[in-house]
């Protein structure tokens, strides 16, 4: 089997050496995105592999279609880059892939000490020689309440590793998960609104979960309270997110992603003007913490996703002959 491979990085490739041999498959690397002009790219592969760089629109996938592919693999948990919908429509079957959790949820508790402990305020002032404790204080994480937002597997992996620091968690989510009914409170959503010092995010991108942190949300939010999105820019409405930044409602953020960062993250823009207003805005705050979709790049991670990826394509293909 033939699997084309999208948007295929070098640090993925020892892995695709690995299990392309492991799986006996055969995998096209392709540095680029899949668009338009590369479509051709995947002639006689049955599968596609990509990641969640790029969209794959209804235009995408018609291509695709005539060159003959079946499946896509996407690399990622998330799968608001793919027209689903559609492709279901021209027989194209779509699947997401599952990688350690720990990764994401290190990086999202990491954001949480860094904006409570101000350490973008204290790195800034240490490069200009002010040693100086003004405005330094921070909180402990034990003393606080911390609130995630959607208990699937990475937002339960963030109970599960907050439960060592001593906070109290709120959770709420679609589903209650049993491993963790012993170190969460699964509250409703205002609840978690209302009492919680950090909102940690970990829901899809659905439409209905478009701005769910919105003015509205906002509002019931604790004065000070700190908010951290390692999952979708789309789940936060950055101008609501930037007045309550203003006026002292949001006392932080630690963000891995912002709306509008597909076309942004993994290139060098630094000879450029990005134009992308509300990164400008809220990358010039001191209590916020900008970082560009890194959360999930572990090496770990990293071998999961090509290997797990491999594996849809593989099961999928079996299926086929079945
Ligand atoms: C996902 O798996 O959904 C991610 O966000 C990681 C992706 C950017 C590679």
């Amino acid at each position: 089997m033939k699997i084309a491979v999208y948007n295929c990085r070098e640090d993925e490739l020892e892995f695709f050496d690995k299990f392309s041999k492991q799986y006996n498959v055969e995998t096209v690397r392709i540095s680029a995105d899949p668009d338009i002009e590369t479509t051709s790219l995947a002639k006689g592969c049955e599968c596609i592999s990509i990641t969640s760089d790029r969209m794959i629109t209804k235009e995408l996938l018609a291509a695709y279609k005539t060159y003959g592919v079946k499946y896509i693999s996407s690399r990622t948990v998330g799968m608001d880059h793919i027209d689903a919908e559609y492709a279901g429509k021209i027989g194209i079957k779509v699947g997401n892939i599952n990688y350690s959790t720990d990764g994401v949820a290190d990086q999202a508790i990491m954001l949480m000490l860094m904006v409570i402990r101000k350490v973008k305020h204290i790195m800034i002032r240490y490069l200009g020689q002010d040693y100086t404790l003004a405005k330094s204080r921070g909180y402990d994480l034990g003393d606080m309440t911390v609130g995630i937002i959607g208990t699937g597997n990475i937002g339960t992996t963030v109970a599960k590793h907050l439960s060592g620091f001593g906070c109290k968690v709120l959770a709420c989510g679609m589903k209650k998960r049993d491993e963790i009914m012993n170190i969460v409170e699964y509250v409703d959503i205002d609840t978690l609104l209302t009492k919680s010092d950090i909102i940690t995010l970990h829901i899809p991108a659905t439409k209905e979960n478009y701005h769910f942190i919105d003015q509205k949300a906002i509002g019931k939010m604790k004065p000070g309270v700190f908010v951290i999105n390692t999952a979708r820019g789309a789940l936060i409405d950055s101008t609501a997110l930037i007045e309550a930044l203003e006026c002292g409602k949001v006392g932080g953020a630690g963000l891995d992603v912002i709306e509008g960062d597909r076309e942004i993250y993994y290139l060098d823009h630094k000879h450029e003007v990005i134009g992308h207003r509300e990164m400008a805005i809220l990358n010039a705050m001191p209590n916020v913490i900008l970082m560009p979709h890194t959360a999930f790049f572990t090496e770990h991670a990293v071998s999961d996703m090509v290997e797990n990826s491999i594996k849809n394509c593989c099961e999928f293909f079996s299926k086929c002959q079945e």
